[in-house]
């Protein structure tokens, strides 16, 4: 039986496919390439250039391959530009995600793994936060993973579809052969680093007058390794006949901006300027997982997830690939 990944092109998509291949599953990918790379797939990885609302496509793919179940990856994931841009989000994640998951249940495909996220709680009223705290997101995209969960609970109920929705915290970190390459890059821990090797002038730091101890976000930041092994775990779970779950993956741990602009300093030996500039909108000030139910459900355990280790491997892939991936 195979898997499909959507978005399987991405930055944890291309990784949870390269440890699902390390542990013999078969996997096909559907990814549109509107944000990721051909190159961060192995060539023999049969691949789908295409929109997950693309019904037809959909049924072409289940009927070519063997398909027991699907992570569902694809996706727009910016705050800030779902803030200025909403429509994006609204229209990607929610209308062709909904039409996915429409398309998905006509082929027969009854489990799925869902990349959720933390966004989704907003700013907790208490941290660490756990699976039932309430979900109030700050931002449009926080919106659109939200009412993919709903979608999945109702089909769940209405059609007994079983789904895990994986609410990730700050994925970071990479492989030896694959890690983190947006256009642009607005996520913390890669900006930092093109900073440290030279490719941008300075950190910007968005905020410093958050109620935390030096005033700067604080972020539980997960491997990406390990968000792979949980993807894997949680297949097994539901292919277990397991029940559907809603599981938070972090560490419990949280660091702030500066913190990880330290860390990276010390990793890099570069000196790293960085600037003030005002809170972004939508960013909450303080994310931290209780992971305790997806250790307990899951018997997963994040293993690559401190922060040295996960700035230093990330940092290994800045120098291996400072353009990231290049095509062949
Ligand atoms: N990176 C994080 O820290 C983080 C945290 C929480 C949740 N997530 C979620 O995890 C998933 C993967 O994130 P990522 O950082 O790897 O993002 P990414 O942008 O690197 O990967 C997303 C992939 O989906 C593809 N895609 C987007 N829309 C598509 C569509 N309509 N049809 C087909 N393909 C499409 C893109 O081309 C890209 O390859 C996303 O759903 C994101 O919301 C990420």
């Amino acid at each position: 039986m195979a898997i499909l990944v959507t978005g399987g092109a991405g930055y944890i998509g291309s990784v949870t496919v390269e440890h699902l291949c390390s542990l013999g599953e078969s996997v096909v990918v559907l990814d549109n390439l509107s944000r990721g790379h051909r190159e961060a797939l192995a060539p023999s990885i049969p691949f789908y250039h295409g929109n997950v609302g693309d019904a037809a496509l959909l049924d072409r793919i289940v009927r070519e391959h063997a398909i027991d179940s699907c992570i569902h990856f694809a996706a727009f994931a910016y705050v800030g530009e779902s803030v200025e841009h909403p429509e994006l989000y609204f229209e990607n994640n929610v209308i062709q995600g909904l039409a996915f998951l429409a398309g998905l249940f006509q082929t027969g495909v009854r489990r799925i793994v869902f990349s959720s996220s933390c966004v989704t709680y907003g700013e907790p009223e208490t941290v660490p936060i756990k699976e039932d705290s309430l979900q109030w997101p700050t931002s449009p995209y926080g919106w659109s993973k939200l009412l993919f969960e709903r979608a999945l609970a109702s089909y769940e109920t209405a059609h007994a579809l079983k789904f895990v929705s994986l609410r990730y915290f700050n994925a970071a970190g990479a492989t030896r052969t694959r890690g983190e390459h947006h256009d642009p890059e607005t996520h913390l821990i890669p900006s930092i680093l093109q900073a440290a090797a030279g490719l941008r002038p300075e950190i910007r730091v968005f905020g410093n007058t958050y109620s935390t101890p030096d005033g700067t976000a604080i972020r539980d930041y997960i491997h990406v390794s390990d968000l792979a092994e949980a993807h894997s775990a949680a297949l097994q779970h539901l292919r277990h006949g397991g029940a559907s779950q809603f599981l938070n993956l972090g560490t419990g741990q949280g660091y702030s901006v500066m913190e990880v602009i330290d860390c990276a300093r010390r990793v890099t030996g570069k000196p790293i300027p960085a600037i003030i500039e005002p809170p972004r909108p939508g960013d909450p000030s303080r994310l931290i997982a209780d992971a305790s139910k997806a250790e307990k459900l899951l018997g997963w355990k994040p293993r690559h997830s401190d922060l040295e280790t996960i700035v230093r491997d990330a940092w290994e892939w800045q120098t291996r690939s400072p353009q990231g991936y290049t095509p062949k």
